[in-house]
């Protein structure tokens, strides 16, 4: 598949929404319309005025509801992701985007589950409308340790049904995602998943056992983004690939995790 061109651009923050104490969506101003964009691939986000920050940090691209808007979704983990949260409208934010191997769609009309934990429901927004806009019938699966967790709901129902989890049971059914009564009785054509490592991978048995197609989009730790330092590499039935720029999408059929 061909890969879009990738831009480096200064984004200008028009709007922040914080949606919880560790949760903020950040709306940007782009000064290139992008066109070409997959569900699931991210953007290197420069964070400026954060002495220990060097590197660019990896972001989802959760939303473009303009070729030249760009919503992320950024929860506080550390300081560069402190910082960003931090940021006024009006601030000026230097990325690379798009980067990476978004999602593919099914080619027929399909049924698509879209399970989303933490802040790995991100690009699952995007993938969702894009799902949705191609005629397929869209249900969300989203799960957090609280209700905390659980961010943009309202943003997920445009686009279809959504069910949710909590750890605590402090919203929805109680449980990890794959303990959902949704998955008694499956009836999904295709599976596509971000979030924590543990559940990604029980999400993907869970499609195995039901053999549906399953494509995951891997959160592991990335420095440079774009293929250079080798430090996210995944192992695969086709060798060590850098999930920057194989992934962060892949078939969990090639993985060997
Ligand atoms: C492809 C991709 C897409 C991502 N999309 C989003 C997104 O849409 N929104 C969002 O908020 N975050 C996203 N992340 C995670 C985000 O990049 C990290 O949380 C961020 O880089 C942490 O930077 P920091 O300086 O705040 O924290 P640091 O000080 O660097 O680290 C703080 C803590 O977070 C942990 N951490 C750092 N990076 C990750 C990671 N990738 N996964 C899990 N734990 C991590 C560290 O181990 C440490 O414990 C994504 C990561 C990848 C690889
Ligand atoms: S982050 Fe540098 S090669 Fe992937």
């Amino acid at each position: 598949m061909q890969r879009p061109t990738s831009f480096q651009m200064d984004g200008r923050l028009t709007e922040k929404r914080r949606l919880n104490d560790r949760y903020v969506l950040l709306i940007f101003q782009l000064p290139i319309p992008l066109t070409q964009v997959q569900a699931g691939q991210f953007v290197q986000v420069k964070v400026d005025g954060s002495p220990h920050t060097l590197l660019r940090r990896p972001i989802s691209i959760c939303l473009l509801p303009k070729p030249d808007e760009l919503w992320l979704l950024v929860q506080e983990v550390g300081e560069g992701t402190t910082t960003l949260c931090a940021l006024e409208p009006g601030a000026i934010v230097n990325m690379l985007l798009p980067l990476g191997t978004g999602f593919t769609a099914p080619s027929l009309p399909s049924t698509c589950l879209l399970v989303g934990g933490g802040v790995g429901v991100a690009p699952m927004l995007m993938l969702g409308q894009k799902l949705a806009e191609a005629g397929h019938q869209v249900v969300f699966l989203l799960g957090g340790r609280t209700s905390t967790d659980l961010v943009m709901q309202e943003h997920f129902a445009r686009y279809g049904k959504v069910y949710v989890t909590t750890e605590d049971g402090s919203l929805g059914e109680k449980g990890f995602v794959t303990q959902h009564s949704l998955l008694n009785e499956p009836h999904f054509d295709a599976v596509y998943t971000c979030g924590p490592k543990p559940m990604m991978k029980a999400v993907a048995t869970f499609a195995a056992q039901h053999d549906i197609t399953c494509q995951v989009s891997l959160e592991n730790l990335m420095a440079c983004g774009i293929g250079a330092c080798l430090c996210c590499v995944e192992d695969t039935v086709d060798g060590h690939v850098c999930t920057c720029t194989e992934g962060p999408v892949f078939n969990t059929k090639r993985l060997k995790w």
